[in-house]
Order: C-alpha cells, then structure tokens, then sequence
C-alpha cells in the first residue's frame, strides 16, 4: 500500500486565500494587517526564512516590515525595538527570528514582546494559555501540522499519539494540541531508550527533530499517520526530513513529503495568527 501524500502546498493555498479575504475585509474598513520581522545578522538560512515570510505577507494583502541589524546590535537596543513595535499601532505581529547572536538572551526578547502581538506564540503567556487551553496563539509549526490531520477529516480522538522531539518550539506544543485533540499522546526524544518500540504502537508520528531517517519503515504501524516536521539535507544537498519517505509511505496510511508538506504550513499559519492579531485590535474588534 502506497500512503496518501498530505500536500501541504494545497492546503497552504486554501488557507491563505481566505487570509487574503479577510484581510481584504479588514482593509475595507481602514484596518491593514501588519507584521514586523526582526533579522540579526547574516545567518543565511535565517535570511531565507525571513525573506519566505515578507514575501507570503505581500501575496496575501498583509503589510510587512523587515528590520535587519547588524549581529553587533546589543540586547538593550533589540528590547528598544521591540518595545516600539508593541507600541506601533500599524503593528500587529512581531516577530524576532531565531537563532539570535550569543551575546542577545533570546528568552528576554520573547519575553519583551507584547502577548498580544505574539505570532510566533513562542511569549510563556502563550505558552502557559495553551497548556490551559485557554485563547492564544499557537506556534506555527504545530497549529499547521494541527489544520493537517484537520484537512483529511481525521479525528485524533482516542489515537496514540508520538511525538519525537521535545522542542518548546514544536514538540512540545504539538503534544498538547493533540492532547486537546483527545489523543493518547507520548512524547520521545533522545533519552527514549527503545523509539522503534513506541512508534510501533503510535495511529499518529510526528517527526520533529532534525536528523534524518529517525523513522523508517520498520517502525511504522501500517496505516499509521506520519507528519515530517524536519528539514535536512541528504548527502546530495537535497532538502529532506526526519522521516525516510521512500520506505515509510509503503507502510504508513498518511504521510507529508519534505518539501512541499509541514515547511509552507508554518508559514501560513504565522500569516493566520498574523490575521487574527489585526482582527483583535480594538476598533477591528469593538465594531465586529
Ligand atoms: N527560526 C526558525 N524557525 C523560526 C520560527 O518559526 N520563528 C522564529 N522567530 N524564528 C525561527
């Protein structure tokens, strides 16, 4: 059995039209949904990224601002402009790519951020919302994983669910949300002593942790839901996941190809909660 390909291109398209939408309808009534990115220096695949996420504002009708500093830029003045752009009414998500410089705490800047504008939901505030299930927003990269398992109609209710990886970026909240979702959730990581013998047993994998082939073939259940959060090269360059594609989708009943399947969900849903933060300002919200 060959497994279903979950395109994350096309779900990305369907979901970003209707951002287009109603960010239309946002402009209609004097509103433009805006977003700041923040880039210190010269990481090239942090250029990339942030280069993907201005351009994705653009073709859905969001304003996007790009800030680039020099890696020499000290903490205090990254907290300045973070501190300016909570303040800026234009602005209605922030985002401060990571990694940053040594020398700059990535947790004070975070944390500097106003929850309100927190798009990449990376604030403890939002954080500690989704663990309470309460309003927030959610970390891209799992949310988009999350209106995957949505785009096939499966319902994650009573299934095991393993993560592999723990990261406060996706392993983590990725076993929460599924944990809402009513899933049996498992979390693995590199002190799980035998991964082969839990991901045997899981209906859903969700790879996430940046090595490739940490599942193959043999440790998928047949029919098995596997979701490739990973993005690595091969010994040929080629963009590749965590999960050996080839041998698992003979075996799993649904799988997401790397490239074209997690890697443009996060940036659409970084342009939903984008969306959504302009649609909470208060005017937008107020006569909604
Ligand atoms: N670096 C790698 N991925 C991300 C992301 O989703 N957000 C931010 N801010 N930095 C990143």
């Amino acid at each position: 059995m060959t497994a279903h390909i979950i395109d994350g291109i096309a779900l990305s398209k369907q979901l970003r039209a209707d951002v287009a939408l109603r960010a239309a309808a946002l402009r209609a009534r004097g509103v433009v949904p805006g977003l700041a990115v923040i880039l210190v220096g010269e990481n090239p695949a942090s250029q990339v990224y942030v280069r993907n996420k201005v351009k994705a504002c653009e073709d859905s009708g969001l304003h996007s601002v790009l800030e680039r500093y020099p890696a020499t830029l000290s903490e205090a003045e990254l907290l300045a402009r973070v501190d300016a752009l909570n303040r800026d009414p234009a602005i209605h998500g922030i985002l401060v790519q990571l990694p940053l410089p040594a020398h700059i705490d990535a947790h004070k800047v975070i944390e500097a951020i106003s929850p309100a504008k927190d798009v990449d939901g990376f604030h403890v505030a939002s954080a500690g919302a989704l663990m309470v299930g309460q309003p927030g927003f959610w970390p891209c990269t799992p949310y988009g994983c999350m209106k995957m398992f949505e785009s096939i109609g499966y319902d994650l209710k009573g299934k095991h669910a393993v993560v592999i990886g723990r990261s406060n970026i996706v392993g983590k909240p990725m076993a929460l949300m599924l944990l809402q979702k009513n899933a049996t959730v498992t979390i693995c990581h590199s002190g799980t002593p035998n991964l082969k013998a839990m991901t045997l047993q899981a209906d859903v994998v969700v790879a996430a942790v940046g090595k490739r082939n940490v599942l193959t073939a043999d440790m998928v259940k047949p029919g098995a839901v596997v979701i490739d959060v990973g993005m690595n090269r091969n010994d040929e360059g080629k963009l590749c996941g965590d999960v050996d594609f080839d041998g698992v989708k003979e075996v799993a009943g649904w799988i997401t190809p790397v490239p074209g399947g997690v890697g443009p969900m996060t940036i659409t849903m970084l342009l939903v909660n984008t969306l959504e933060a302009a649609e909470m300002t208060p005017t937008v919200a107020r006569s909604a």
